[in-house]
């Protein structure tokens, strides 16, 4: 240890403005953003939390009350500071906080501007607000004693008992550049709004569900549970616990699309409006969720895994272990668990696969009188082997036919991947790597299969076969023999 009483020191602080253009950076989305305000609130004990906004274009103002405890003098003063709190401090069970930062952080990520206006119960309405520019002009860190509709928010305030209201004013990054008066921009804005409150009803489902409620403007959102608990032909998996039962992996697979009504399946959609962009482990540290349909980089999300959500709850005292950053979006697991973590996963991803495919493998089994149409076949020359692409596969059969007069080329370059194919090559991996080869089309996306499906679809219904007729060939024809899945849409698109 040094001896510091030996050594010279001197102040080296923060430069006040550059350090919030630096928190500026750090990349909040506004539904982020939002969530970690929400967040205080509910730490804070809130039971209604009433998100709201004026559109006015560039002079649009937003905030977030609450009924929570509030606060009052030094402890407001102490809240608007960054870091307010270090993140060494052990929280209570039920802090959603982390760094002592995400008021600032989040607050700054959006506007130049904003506003702590609390009460405590029995007394004053207190505020304080941070702003950017005129932090810029005294480069210094010091709040102004400013809330914009102080009025309007006093009077808010007065009707409940304690409560807090984050106003956020000159939201640059939102409204920069609108006008009041363009529809465009209104719409726009809008737009975000309805994404703001999709992801509210997805993070705090958990809080939603146990009675908190959020008055989005004057509806109340409504909780969005990714599991689609109490839904028909959902299969729940057994618990795996980690860490002496601190935490818990549950995966499911949730119902097939034919189990669910039209609007159950709209719903499971979510947020991010896509199944695929829903599937994965949803992380949650206490009630709330981090993490929300993410491989944590250990899968590829691939359509046939749709059905597919794993559930991982955390306490929030392995925030270090899990690597949960200041905007609570990103979790990893730490390494050591991570073979628990992938087996579990692995195991419902299997079974999400058979329930995906189920649809299309009983039309399979009730279609298949086709002979199979590979694409490579085996053949022997001269008294040795030989792979050959099929030229009587309907794929290559349609482009040889259309091809006029690249005819000849095109054999020739058949002919050429023919000859050349790296078979010893391929031999020798397949026998030394333990890992498995892919499936055609396996971990890449799957547009161009489904095009060439869809329009093998048309051509061989402009041929004269039947629909399940023409069905029927293409699940005989190599790479679709591999997702039956596709088939059953085939005819609605
Ligand atoms: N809505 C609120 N109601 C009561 N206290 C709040 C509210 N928002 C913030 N605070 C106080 O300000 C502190 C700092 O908040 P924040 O910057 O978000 O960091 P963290 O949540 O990590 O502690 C909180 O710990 C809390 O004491
Ligand atoms: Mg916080």
């Amino acid at each position: 240890m040094l001896d510091y009483t030996q050594i010279a020191s001197t102040p080296a602080e923060p430069e006040a403005s550059s350090m919030i253009e630096t928190f500026r950076a750090i990349g909040y989305s506004i539904e982020t953003a939002v969530a970690d305000i929400i967040d205080n609130s509910i730490s804070a004990g809130a039971k209604n939390i009433w998100v709201d906004y004026d559109w006015k274009g560039p002079d649009t103002i937003f905030w977030v009350m609450d009924d929570g405890v509030g606060m009052a003098g030094d402890e407001l003063i102490q809240a608007m500071r960054p870091g307010s709190i270090s993140p060494l401090v052990e929280r209570r069970k039920n802090d959603l906080g982390r760094f002592g930062l995400g008021l600032k952080t989040a607050s700054f990520s959006q506007c130049r501007k904003f506003c702590l206006i609390s009460k405590k119960d029995n007394s004053e309405v207190d505020f304080w607000s941070w702003d950017l520019d005129f932090v810029n002009q005294i480069k210094s860190w010091r709040l102004i004693k400013y809330c914009p509709e102080q009025a309007f928010f006093e009077e808010k305030l007065s009707q409940i008992n304690s409560g807090t209201a984050v106003v956020w004013w000159d939201i640059d990054r939102l409204t920069k550049g609108t006008s009041v008066d363009s529809e465009s921009s209104k719409s726009k804005f809008l737009e975000t709004m309805d994404k703001v409150k999709k992801h509210l009803s997805m993070v705090f489902h958990r809080f939603l569900e146990d009675g908190l409620t959020i008055h989005f403007r004057d509806r109340k959102i409504k909780a969005w549970d990714p599991f689609m608990f109490g839904s028909e032909g959902l299969q729940p998996k057994p618990d795996t616990f980690l860490e002496q039962g601190n935490i818990r992996i549950k995966g499911f697979v949730l119902p097939h699309r034919s189990k669910i009504s039209a609007e159950q399946y709209e719903n499971g959609k979510g947020p991010k409006d896509s199944w695929t962009a829903h599937q994965g482990f949803y992380v949650y540290r206490n009630k709330r969720l981090l993490v929300a349909g993410d491989w944590l980089g250990l899968f590829k999300r691939e359509v046939h895994y749709d059905l597919c959500r794993v559930l991982i709850d955390l306490p929030n005292n392995f925030d270090d272990d899990w690597q949960i950053d200041i905007k609570k979006s990103v979790a990893r697991p730490p390494s050591k668990f991570k073979d628990q973590i992938l087996s579990v996963a692995k195991e419902v991803r299997n079974q999400a696969v058979e329930v995906y495919r189920h649809k299309g493998k009983v039309l399979k089994r009730k279609l298949a009188v086709d002979d199979y149409s590979p694409f490579w076949e085996e053949r022997v020359r001269h008294g040795k082997r030989f792979y050959r692409v099929n030229r009587a596969h309907p794929i290559l059969e349609e482009l040889l036919l259309k091809s006029g007069d690249l005819k000849k080329d095109i054999e020739k370059v058949i002919q050429f991947i023919e000859e050349t194919i790296p078979v010893p090559l391929i031999t020798l991996q397949e026998s030394e790597d333990e890992k498995p080869h892919a499936q055609p089309f396996e971990g890449i996306d799957h547009i161009s299969m489904k095009e060439t499906m869809r329009k093998l679809y048309s051509s061989f219904l402009d041929k004269g076969f039947s629909p399940d007729r023409a069905k029927s060939r293409i699940l005989n024809t190599e790479p679709y023999n591999f997702y039956p899945e596709y088939i059953e849409f085939l005819s609605d698109e």
